[in-house]
């Protein structure tokens, strides 16, 4: 199988080559990324000289760049986006760029070259908070911030593929993915990377909200799943249910890496914040898929990759980084200081 993994050099995306080209030795996989500020090629330092990889570096966007590695391709694996809610919200229009226009210029190219396969790479986000039971795939759609509506936008066009063109598009829905190779603006690596440097963890709100903390790797197995069981038309989800309070995994990166809970600082909280997710995958587990970490093993995984990784983020954490910090975070961080 030729695949082209688009946003290959990520922290999923990374993750699910690594993954997809131990499993198959006779793959060969082109990554086309942009290395925005969360494309890393250090992710991917260990195949980037194998024969089988080739990396182009490229924005989904431009037509011309994707028609270039179209060819001889099978499969698309579309991880390309901007992925931080936080950044959605103080800046939309580049989600709208990558995220819905990016996914229309690869299916439009897909589409000519006639590919087996066109995978899309959704997010639990999409349904919106789920207060009870977990949502099924046919669920209403209900995004509710820039990130998710325009997820769901990439989602809705390259479904419309299926339909009205019959483009064989499969689309996943992840929960959200801890693991090595994170961008510490994310939770999990931006707490533990905060409690290591005995910088306060910016807790949004009662840090009563819970999220499905799966292992990158569980996704990445899913979506591998789902590319090669699934059936074109269809949506799978991909959660493994490993439910958790933020507060509660603040507390287990603190103990974890051997810090006081005084670092919890409760901040102002995210606009529009969704306090839940929660999906059923027991449609793709009937295909095979089966998650191998609980919440805890998940969590505690990516803290010691941190902890044996500083040279890894150490660099992110500076540079574009800080600007980021300091607009996201300052004045959060000088409220709560004042309220206290
Ligand atoms: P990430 O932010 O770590 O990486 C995104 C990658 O896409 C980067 O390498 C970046 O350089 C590249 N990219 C961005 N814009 C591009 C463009 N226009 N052209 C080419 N490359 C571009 O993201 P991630 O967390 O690895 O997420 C990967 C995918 O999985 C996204 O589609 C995201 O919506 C989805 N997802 C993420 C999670 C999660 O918890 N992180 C959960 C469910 C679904
Ligand atoms: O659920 C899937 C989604 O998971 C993906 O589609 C997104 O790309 C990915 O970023 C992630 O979105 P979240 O918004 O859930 O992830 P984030 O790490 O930003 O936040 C996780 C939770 O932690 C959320 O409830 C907000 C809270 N939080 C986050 C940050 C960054 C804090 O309390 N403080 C923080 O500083």
């Amino acid at each position: 199988m030729k695949l082209l993994v688009t946003g290959g050099a990520g922290f999923i995306g990374s993750n699910f080559i690594r993954m997809y080209m131990g499993d198959h030795p006779d793959c060969e996989i082109t990554n086309l990324d942009k290395l925005t500020y969360a494309g890393n090629l250090e992710n991917l330092r260990d195949v980037e000289n194998d024969p089988r990889y080739h990396f182009v570096h490229g924005d989904i966007c431009d037509r011309e760049v994707v028609d270039g590695v179209m060819p001889g391709i099978d499969a698309v694996v579309n991880f390309a986006a901007e992925t931080h809610v936080d950044r959605s919200i103080g800046d939309p229009e580049g989600f709208l760029r990558t995220d819905i226009f990016g996914v229309h210029v690869l299916l439009e190219a897909g589409r000519e070259h006639g590919l087996d396969r066109f995978v899309q790479i959704s997010t639990d986000e999409v349904y919106g908070p789920a207060l009870s039971e977990p949502f099924p795939e046919d669920a209403a759609l209900n995004p509710r911030n820039p990130y998710s509506a325009s997820k769901a936008g990439g989602e809705y066009l390259a479904r419309s593929y299926f339909i009205t063109y019959g483009f064989p598009v499969i689309v996943t829905r992840g929960a959200n993915n801890v693991g090595p190779n994170q961008y510490p603006e994310k939770v999990v690596p931006l707490f533990t990377t905060n409690a290591l440097e005995g910088e306060p963890l910016p807790l949004y709100g009662k840090g009563d909200q819970e999220r499905d903390y799966t292992h990158v790797l569980d996704h990445c197995s899913g979506v591998a799943t789902a590319l090669e069981r699934g059936e074109p038309g269809e949506i799978y989800n991909i959660g493994a249910g490993n439910h958790m309070k933020n507060i509660d995994m603040a507390r287990l990166i603190l103990k974890e890496v051997g810090k006081s809970d005084d670092l919890i600082v409760h901040v102002r909280d995210r606009e529009g914040h969704d306090f839940r997710y929660a999906i059923d995958s027991s449609k793709l587990e009937a295909l095979g898929w089966k998650p191998a970490y609980d919440a805890e093993a998940a969590i505690l995984d990516a803290v010691r990759w941190y902890v044996a990784n500083p040279d890894w983020w150490k660099p992110l954490k500076s540079g574009d980084f800080r600007k980021f910090y300091e607009k996201q975070y300052r004045a959060r961080l000088e409220e709560a200081d004042q309220s206290s």
